[in-house]
């Protein structure tokens, strides 16, 4: 008998699902918004936070080195992705693929995995968003107390969790509170608005490095990579790994992509444009940014919640600063939504699949949202958005997304010997190349990741296979 530990998802399910679920969705996207779409999601708090910090604390000006690194990591996965999401055109996330191609054990880990992703994403965004928005109180004058915007756990030099004095990241916790009433009544993911954001935040983030770039003092590049402080990931190559687990932050988020592929003219042949094209444009601009951003500013002053308004601060360019912090808590909101509610849905799929409490797929009578799952996504992402520093919360999700990654791309390697028959509209180049190269950066940039929070991760999935044995292999449908 065929080891339940393995068993498959039938396509024919997934279909039925995909047309059912659909609720008369149109097919409207075509390329360009399938791409836009990705740029919503990606560009987050990873560049408008993270890099600063990351700068500051590890690698330098060659943090934009680390872009590149992690963003080869992504570009291997996101080919992998692609090829996927061509193959089993459905809305779904790599929980899905797995569940359809690899069984049932590797789809939960997966499935387990992503719950780091999105839901600690969507409170690491928070954590950002309330950094420029006290930013920007202040400079009008509105002076929120630090014990109140900000997380009273941190780390030590010594990567030890420590009491920092603060209570509560108050402006963190009222944000990811009205997203969360924002999902409970339910919220029609719209393309257009989507287009806005993303046309404001790629207008901030293009205006930065056109007017920066004037400002840039060459000086603050030398040295490019500051030499090691002695301690491994602390400036050197060591740190410049160790700065790319950090900053990998920045790229999660293109797999959302996957998530409207109901809506797609042509998924076969658009969704590897959408994930692909995404993270291309995205990678450019961080590389640039960092540059622009560590050549305006010494990479020692970026350690702040804020970093790109602190580097247009040095310039003479004032009237651009509050329009930046307004351009980032506008973008940094709608990737709290997008987020969150990709939790809310993965927790709706793992549920229906039996494999996930059932109250997790119930939906609400009146509002037709998955009001349950909503709920607990938005009580512990107010919870941690409240406590934890963003820098946790990141390499978390960092963890989350990395292991993701590396199973698409062991799915992509194995499937291809498996089952060569399948129809793939998009095939992954340079075959099997890709996908090992994928899961070797991946892994590489996984275990530069500070040890506790590798710890807290091996920890979770334990918790996770547990919560496996005793109820999703007893109820899981398939
Ligand atoms: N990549 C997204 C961000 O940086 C999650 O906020």
């Amino acid at each position: 008998m065929a080891n339940p530990l393995f068993t498959k998802k039938p396509m024919s399910v997934l279909m039925q699902e995909s047309d059912g679920s659909g609720h008369g969705l149109k097919r409207t996207l075509g390329k360009f918004n399938l791409i836009t779409l990705g740029i919503g999601a990606i560009i987050g708090a990873g560049i408008f936070v993270l890099t600063g910090q990351a700068a500051a604390i590890y690698a330098g000006p060659a943090v934009s080195i680390s872009f590149v690194v992690a963003g080869f990591a992504c570009a291997f996965a996101g080919l992998c992705y692609a090829e996927f999401a061509s193959m089993i055109p459905i809305a779904g996330s790599a929980y899905t693929y797995a569940y359809a191609t690899m069984g049932r054990l590797v789809a939960w880990i997966i499935g387990w995995a992503l719950i780091l992703e999105y839901l600690f994403s969507g409170s690491t965004v928070a954590v950002g968003w309330s950094g420029y928005v006290v930013n920007f109180l202040d400079s009008i004058n509105l002076h929120i107390p630090e014990t109140l915007s900000s997380a009273p756990l941190g780390l030590d030099e010594s990567n030890n969790l420590v009491f920092t004095g603060s209570i509560i990241n108050l402006p963190a916790v009222l944000i990811i509170f009205l997203v969360t009433i924002l999902l409970y009544r339910g919220i029609k993911e719209s393309a257009s608005f989507n287009n806005v954001v993303v046309i404001v935040k790629l207008t901030v983030i293009i205006l930065f490095i056109l007017l920066g770039w004037q400002y840039i003092n060459q000086d603050n590049w030398h040295p490019f990579i500051p030499e090691n402080t002695g301690n491994f990931g602390q400036f050197g190559w060591s740190g410049v790994m160790r700065a790319a687990s950090v900053i990998f932050f920045a790229y999660v988020g293109f797999d959302a992509v996957s998530t409207a592929a109901q809506e797609a003219k042509n998924p076969q042949r658009d969704m590897p444009w959408g994930i692909l094209g995404s993270l291309v444009i995205c990678t450019i601009i961080y590389i640039i940014v960092s540059l622009v951003m560590t050549g305006i500013a010494n990479y020692t002053e970026l350690n702040t919640s804020a970093p790109i308004a602190v580097a247009i601060d040095k310039t003479d360019l004032k009237w651009f600063s509050p329009l930046i912090k307004i351009g980032a808590i506008a973008g940094l909101s709608s990737v709290i939504l997008v987020m969150l509610m990709g939790q809310t849905r993965i927790f709706y799929s793992m549920s229906n699949d039996g494999l996930f409490f059932k109250r997790f797929g119930e939906i609400h009578p009146k509002y037709q949202t998955p009001y349950f799952a909503t709920l607990v996504t938005g009580g512990i992402a107010l919870v941690t958005s409240g406590l934890l520093p963003i820098g946790i919360l990141g390499e978390l999700v960092s963890f989350g997304t990395l292991l993701a990654f590396i199973i698409v791309c062991l799915g992509i390697l194995i499937l291809r010997y498996k089952q060569p028959e399948l129809k793939r509209p998009f095939k992954t180049p340079l075959f099997p190349a890709t996908p090992i190269l994928g899961i070797v950066s991946c892994l590489g940039v996984m275990f530069s990741l500070n040890t506790l929070i590798l710890t807290i991760a091996m920890i979770w999935i334990i918790i996770g296979l547990v919560v496996y044995y005793f109820y999703g292999r007893i109820h899981a449908k398939y």
